[in-house]
């Protein structure tokens, strides 16, 4: 298949790449040169911003377009405008960010979803991601029929997660001693790493599907207790132990919320860290066990600095143990 990626140099979108290539595809990336500007030398690269040029995708054809860093739904619009029907099956890479909050665990993709108080916003932020990614999902709908997929991935996780949110934690169990580990600890918790997520989108489109999946592994519910203990069995070194906190002592330790990645504390929308990945499952998404993503996340992490400034202090452990 010829496949044109809008994005596909930094994280989920470099791994589907990867991917295709590796299953004998022939891949277009559509990119501004800021992020892996040296990657995959040996492809077609049309280079622009999608918010104000797309105008080196004014020639070509493809089966496929899989569009990976859609955030408004006027970017849906100008790219589905700039291709005038030559993208073919058309794949977006939306979130599970988009349901309205579940009241429990095991949502499928006919779920409610979230609306936005102001349709026209702009901003993307941690409020309005969801409801914008919504919009998008409509507008691609809209716009290249309803053959066209969505894929509504949670955490994802693996090398090269710029984030730094799993990485974090990872690094932190790795470095030993007594790590804090903010409760509630049956908080429900999924990943999906990248290198199983490109495989499957893949395989979607080689297999023509269409519609909304979820990517997220394990099946519901798995608990933020065992995704830490998971790492402490993977990376751990003999004697590292999680000492449990509650939000209330963490707020007392003078430590923000989101200082802990990927803690979700008292959230009401925790039960979207819960969603059924059947569909996904029953159409080849098969996560590899999550120790394999652990240890080779923390070979990643040895290759790379991580941002100053991420996670939690050491002086902000101690705080919040006595010690
Ligand atoms: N990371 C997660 O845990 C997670 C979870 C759920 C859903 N998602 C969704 O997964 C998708 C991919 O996320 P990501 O974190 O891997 O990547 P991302 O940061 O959204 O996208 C990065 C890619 O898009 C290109 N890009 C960004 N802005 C561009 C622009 N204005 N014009 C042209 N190219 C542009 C980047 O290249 P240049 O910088 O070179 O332009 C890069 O190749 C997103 O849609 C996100 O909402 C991510």
């Amino acid at each position: 298949m010829r496949i044109l990626v809008i994005g596909g140099t930094r994280f989920v979108g470099r791994h589907f790449v990867e991917q295709a290539v590796e299953r004998g595809h022939d891949v277009t990336v559509f990119h501004r040169g800021r992020t892996g500007a040296d990657l995959f030398p040996d492809l077609d690269h049309r280079m622009g911003d999608r918010d104000t040029d797309l105008s080196t995708l004014a020639e070509g054809e493809w089966d496929a377009t899989v569009d990976t860093c859609a955030y408004l739904p006027r970017q849906v619009h100008t790219l589905a405008d700039a291709l005038d029907g030559r993208g073919g099956h058309h794949l977006l890479v939306s979130s599970v960010s988009v349901y309205a909050a579940p009241d429990g665990p095991g949502i499928d993709e006919d779920a409610a979803l979230a609306e936005l108080h102001d349709p026209d916003v702009e901003e993307v932020t941690n409020e309005t991601y969801g409801g914008l990614k919504v919009l998008c999902e409509r507008a691609a709908v809209d716009r290249h029929g309803p053959d066209t997929l969505v894929v509504r991935p949670t955490f994802v996780v693996g090398p090269d997660d710029y984030t730094w949110r799993f990485p974090w934690w990872v690094q932190r169990i790795a470095r030993g001693g007594t790590v804090p580990a903010p409760g509630p600890a049956d908080a429900p918790a999924q990943v999906i790493d990248v290198r199983d997520l490109g495989a499957w989108m893949v395989r979607l489109l080689e297999d023509g599907r269409s519609g909304p999946f979820h990517a997220a592994s394990p099946a519901p519910v798995f608990t933020w207790r065992e995704q830490l203990e998971a790492t402490v069995d993977a990376v751990g070194q003999d004697g590292t132990r999680l000492q449990w906190v509650t939000p209330a002592e963490v707020e007392a330790a003078g430590i923000e919320p989101g200082a802990f990645p990927l803690w979700a504390g008292d959230d009401p929308d925790v039960w979207l860290m819960a969603v059924d990945p059947a569909r996904a499952f029953s159409t080849g998404l098969t996560p590899r066990p999550l120790g394999d993503t652990i240890r080779d996340t923390l070979a990643w992490t040895r290759t790379v600095t991580m941002p100053e400034g991420t996670g939690v202090s050491a002086a902000q452990e101690r705080r919040l143990l006595g010690g």
